[in-house]
């Protein structure tokens, strides 16, 4: 169930065989290559130097390892980018990204199109079928350094393209789009322009447009490489890596190209980058706090249909955030063994061994920079591998009791649209789902529209646009429905239901919003009753004609129910959130557990799995047996003990 990243191109040819020898003895069945290869495979146009590649396959597949080939796409070569530099992509200021790091292109270039094609195809034709190969990687991290957006010609001539396909006509066009405001009316497709370098906002419509248009660009773009990659590798699997909290394309819509979805976890550097307090960013500087990786883990498993990978994971510091310590000594072993907790099928590490060289030469390896010599890191990979062995094959992942309901659309109306600056999608989720946990339950993500049945709680955090689909599922659920402010306020074409939000999940809550009020850092409004703490951020004034369960200071309501429903007024405080899911797992008959704050369980079947991320001893339940670890678990420790 271990793999690891590899770059033969990295280190003299002498190397392979002792790497990937060492590789198989650490206990790694799979091993990925060749996604920034493109330099080394056609060095010029038409001319291809794959004998080092043959070689190196060979020596890998020999010693009995697994390979997965990374179609090379995220690196266009110099030359090619001379020749073409339609495939650049633009910055939102409108300034072409150049040549010198990765991912320089955009998604709209048919250029860019043509070429990716070309290589994938003539690439999965020569390795498709080797005995070797069991599967692909499309392209590396799609929108990884803002890279879905693109603001270019190209990208204006794809978007001109996409409209008129949507709209036909440009009448319906300035009617979707409400451009009577401020004479922003076009008469013809030709004069449409790219929603950005305006004086002010441009019109929300038109903005989240382009964004599903870009959106739509990604899946589109994956999809030709999943296409030619069957059509010359039959019997092997298709996956893409995904970054964590990327937000700005559909990874649904991607992940149906997919056999498998796999992501990129490197717990520690998301520390930076998801909004923390910086309190919370010190407190789990060298852990990472304990439900970023497992947040990604659910999602992907979403997103791969049931099956997913982490095909990269840290292991050690790394060098991209704006600080990097060393995890503390366990958490690799931990990290590992939490993605295999919520059902990966292989967790790969990123890298074999430290660069000594370029842009990543301070991430670290399985083995130290340019030795063959394990890192700790490759030490604690090396652990699990003789634990994994001793445990033997683990049980299947089964359906979590508590569904939370994950739309990305939803980032992007309310990034367009945020009312209140500290209205962040990804963070409100996030918050719930920290919270569903700390109660002990397992969590699965759902897409927007897919079916609910069976879920004893499902939860809404916030979905703007609620489509046909998703409402009727709702109504269908046959769980408690916890849904959230925000949801149902707008409809497809960014305009206000006509009865008002929640607009399509006015039935189903009764509720209607007539006033909302956001509120900056240090304001709060109190909330008592079944529940108690304080709404921030972002408070609705509600009418309703269900019950009741809690009210902000005013009077008003702040938690609603009507029959299965709950409703939620507001962004609310940790206090009040804890409050409010308690309350909802307690009416969906679930049992939840009460555990300290930096310990986590995750149920596999019928393996629970404890993880300590703190600083001080936690002892297992009473009757727990560990087969994995000991009863009294240490930090950074692991354990496992089976239930009926
Ligand atoms: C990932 C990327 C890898 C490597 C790694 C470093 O985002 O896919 O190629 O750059 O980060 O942490």
């Amino acid at each position: 169930m271990l793999g690891v990243c590899y770059y033969p191109e990295h280190w003299d040819e002498s190397r392979w065989e002792t790497d990937a020898r060492r590789m198989v003895e650490l206990g790694i069945s799979f091993v990925r290559i060749g996604e920034f290869a493109w330099s080394r495979i056609e060095p010029s146009r038409d001319t291809f130097t794959f004998e080092w590649l043959d070689r190196a396959i060979d020596i890998l597949a020999k010693a009995g390892l697994q390979i997965v080939f990374g179609t090379p796409t995220a690196t266009p070569p110099k030359w090619l980018v001379d020749e073409c530099p339609d495939i650049l992509p633009y910055d939102r200021d409108g300034r072409p990204r150049g040549f010198g790091s990765r991912r320089h292109y955009t998604f709209s270039s048919q250029t860019w199109w043509r070429e990716s094609a070309r290589i994938v195809g003539i690439i999965a034709e020569r390795y498709g079928r080797h005995p070797g190969i069991v599967g692909w990687q499309t392209d590396n991290e799609y929108g990884c350094h803002d890279t879905t957006m693109s603001w270019g010609p190209e990208d204006l001539k794809g978007f001109k393209r996409w409209l008129r396909l949507r709209y036909q006509s440009v009448d319906q066009l300035n009617a979707a789009w409400g451009s009577v405001f401020w004479s922003m009316e076009l008469n013809s497709f030709d004069e449409v322009v790219l929603p950005n370098l305006t004086v002010t906002e441009p019109g929300p419509a038109s903005r989240l447009d382009f964004w599903r248009y870009q959106s739509e660009q990604v899946a589109a773009y994956d999809r030709m490489q999943c296409d030619i990659i069957r059509k010359h590798s039959p019997g092997r699997w298709i996956t893409h890596n995904f970054m964590g909290f990327t937000l700005d394309f559909d990874h649904f819509k991607v992940g149906d190209n997919l056999d498998l979805a796999s992501w990129d976890s490197y717990p520690i550097g998301f520390v930076e980058k998801f909004p923390f307090s910086e309190d919370e960013r010190n407190r789990w500087a060298e852990t990472s706090h304990p439900d970023i990786a497992p947040f990604h883990h659910d999602l992907y498993r979403a997103v791969g249909k049931g099956r997913f990978w982490v095909m990269e994971q840290q292991p050690g510091p790394v060098n991209w955030a704006p600080w990097n310590p060393v995890p503390k000594p366990g958490m690799v072993r931990l990290w590992t063994w939490e993605a295999l907790a919520h059902g990966a099928e292989v967790v790969s590490y990123f890298r074999w061994r430290q660069a000594t060289f370029a842009q990543e030469q301070m991430h670290a390896g399985l083995n130290l920079a340019g030795l063959d010599e394990w890192s700790p890191g490759g030490q604690e990979a090396g652990r699990v591998a003789e634990e994994l062995a001793a445990l033997g094959t683990l049980p299947e992942t089964d359906t979590a009791p508590v569904a939370l309901v994950f739309d990305y659309q939803s980032h992007w109306m309310t990034k367009i649209q945020p009312q209140g600056r500290d209205f962040r999608y990804e963070e409100l989720c996030f918050r719930w789902y920290e919270a569903l946990r700390r109660l002990g339950l397992n969590v699965d993500f759902v897409r927007p529209g897919a079916g609910l049945e069976g879920y004893a709680l499902v939860v809404v955090p916030c979905m703007t646009e609620v489509d046909e689909a998703t409402r009727a599922a709702l109504e269908a659920a046959t769980g408690i429905v916890l849904i959230g402010a925000r949801s149902g306020s707008r409809d497809r074409t960014f305009r206000f239901p006509e009865n008002l939000p929640p607009g399509p999940l006015a039935d189903l809550t009764g509720n209607r919003v007539v006033q909302v009020s956001t509120l900056r850092p240090g304001l709060s409004d109190p909330v008592d009753g079944a529940v108690s703490g304080a709404g921030i951020r972002w408070r609705e004034y509600i009418e309703t004609s269900g019950s009741v369960l809690a009210t902000f200071e005013d009077g008003s309501a702040a938690l609603t129910q009507k029959g299965r429903a709950l409703y939620l007024a507001c962004w609310a405080d940790e206090a009040l959130l804890s409050d409010v899911l308690t309350l909802a797992a307690r009416q969906a008959g679930l049992s939840t557990l009460s555990v300290p704050d930096f310990i986590r369980i995750r149920r596999r079947g019928n393996l629970v799995f404890a993880f300590n991320y703190g600083t001080r001893d936690w002892t297992l339940p009473e009757g727990a047996v560990p087969v994995l670890g000991e009863t009294v678990l240490r930090p950074q420790g692991v354990a496992a003990w089976r239930t009926a």
